[in-house]
C-alpha cells in the first residue's frame, strides 16, 4: 500500500465503518469519532480486537487531539467521512452541518498543513452538483450548485480542500459518491426506514410522487473505489464515484417489498397497501447520476454489485439485525 498508517474520521457512521472493514492489508486504522446520534461502535464489532485498529473519540475540529494522535501514530493519510450527513435534518438546522462539515473540514486541513508528509482524502458528495432533470450525468467537470443546507456545506468543504491543495501545495484527493445503501446505515435514511416499516407494518411514507431518482451504489463498492484511489489515485485529482443504478424512489420501494417478501414469504400486495405519499421535501432535487468513466478508465475500478442483489444482502442483514430498525 502506498499509505499504512491511516487515521480515518467518522468511521463508526455507516460508511466509514465499512471503509475499515474493507482495510485488512494496512499497518493502522485509527477511527476518530464524535460518536453522534449517526454512529454506532457496533458496526466495528468484528474488528474490535484486532491491534492495527484504534478507536479514539474526539471531533474532528479539535486539532490539537488530531495532531497528537496524527504524530504519536506515524499517520500517513487521513480518510475524512466525518460529517453531518442528513439533509433533512439541515434543513431543519442548517448550522450545525456548517460547523462540522465546514468547519471540520477545515480543522484537518490545518494539521496537515503543520504535518505536511500526511496525504488527505476528502470525501464528498455527489449532491454538490445541484440537480439533473431526465438527461445527462455529473462527470468530474461539472460545475457546483448545492441546493441543500447539506450539499452546500459539503461544496463548502470541497473547495477548502481544493484552496488549501493550490494554496499551501497539500496532497489531496476528492471523491464524490452517489447515494449508498447497505448494512449499518442509520434508520433515518430511505432505505432501512422502508424496511423498518415492512417489518413493523408500518406505513411507508414516499415524498412527493416518488419520482426523484437517485444513482445507488452497495457501501462496500464505494469503500473499494477509495482504498483504489489511495492506492493509485493521482494527488490533486477528483474521481467521481457511482453506482450505475438509477432509480426512481417508488420503483426502488417496490423492488424493496418484493426481495422483502420473498425473504419473509409474504404477500408483496399487502405492504403495497402501506404505501403513502407525503408532501415532498422543500428544494427536493428531482435527480442525481454519475458518470464514473473516470475512476473506471484510469483506476481499475468498477461497482460489483446490482441493485437487486445490494438490496437483497441489506434486507437479509437487517432481518438478521432487527434491533438496528428502531431510532435510539
Ligand atoms: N450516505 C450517503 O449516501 C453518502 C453519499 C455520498 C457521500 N457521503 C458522505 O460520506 C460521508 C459519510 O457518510 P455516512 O452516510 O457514513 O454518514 P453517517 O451520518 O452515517 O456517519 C457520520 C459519522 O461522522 C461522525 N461525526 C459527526 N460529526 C463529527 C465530528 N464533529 N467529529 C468526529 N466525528 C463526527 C458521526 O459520529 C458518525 O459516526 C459523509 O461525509 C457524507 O457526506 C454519504
Amino acid at each position: 500500500m502506498r499509505y499504512n498508517r491511516l487515521l480515518v474520521t467518522g468511521g463508526a457512521g455507516f460508511i466509514g465503518s465499512s471503509f475499515i472493514r474493507c482495510g485488512s492489508h494496512v499497518e493502522k486504522i485509527i477511527n476518530y469519532d464524535l460518536l453522534t446520534y449517526a454512529s454506532d461502535l457496533r458496526n466495528l464489532a468484528s474488528i474490535e480486537d484486532d491491534p492495527r485498529y484504534l478507536f479514539v473519540q474526539g471531533d474532528i475540529r479539535d486539532e490539537a487531539l488530531v495532531e497528537k494522535l496524527c504524530i504519536e501514530h506515524e499517520i500517513d493519510a487521513i480518510v475524512h467521512f466525518a460529517a453531518e450527513s442528513h439533509v433533512d435534518r439541515s434543513i431543519m438546522g442548517p448550522r450545525a452541518f456548517y460547523e462540522t462539515n465546514v468547519g471540520g473540514t477545515i480543522a484537518l486541513l490545518e494539521v496537515v498543513r503543520r504535518q505536511r508528509h500526511i496525504h488527505f482524502h476528502h470525501i464528498s458528495t455527489d449532491e454538490v452538483y445541484g440537480t439533473l432533470f431526465e438527461e445527462g450525468t455529473f462527470n468530474e467537470d461539472s460545475p457546483y450548485r448545492p441546493n441543500s443546507p447539506y450539499s452546500a456545506s459539503k461544496a463548502a468543504s470541497d473547495h477548502f480542500v481544493r484552496a488549501y491543495t493550490h494554496t499551501y501545495g497539500l496532497s489531496t484527493t476528492i471523491s464524490h459518491c452517489t447515494n449508498n445503501y447497505g448494512p449499518c446505515q442509520n434508520v433515518e435514511k430511505f432505505i432501512p426506514r422502508m424496511i423498518a416499516g415492512c417489518l413493523h407494518r408500518e406505513k411507508l411514507p414516499v415524498y412527493g410522487k416518488g419520482i426523484n431518482v437517485r444513482d445507488w451504489i452497495f457501501v462496500d463498492d464505494h469503500s473499494e473505489a477509495v482504498w483504489t484511489i489511495l492506492e493509485k489515485g493521482e494527488r490533486g485529482e477528483v474521481y467521481d464515484i457511482g453506482g450505475e443504478c438509477e432509480r426512481r424512489n417508488i420503483d426502488l420501494l417496490h423492488l424493496i417489498i418484493d426481495e422483502f417478501s420473498r425473504l419473509v414469504q409474504n404477500d408483496p400486495e399487502n405492504l403495497r397497501k402501506l404505501i403513502t405519499f407525503v408532501p415532498d421535501r422543500p428544494g427536493h432535487d428531482l435527480r442525481y447520476a454519475i458518470d464514473c468513466t473516470k475512476i473506471k478508465r484510469e483506476l481499475g475500478w468498477r461497482p460489483l454489485h446490482d441493485m437487486s442483489s445490494g438490496i437483497r444482502k441489506t434486507i437479509s442483514w437487517y432481518l438478521e439485525h432487527s434491533e438496528r430498525l428502531v431510532q435510539v
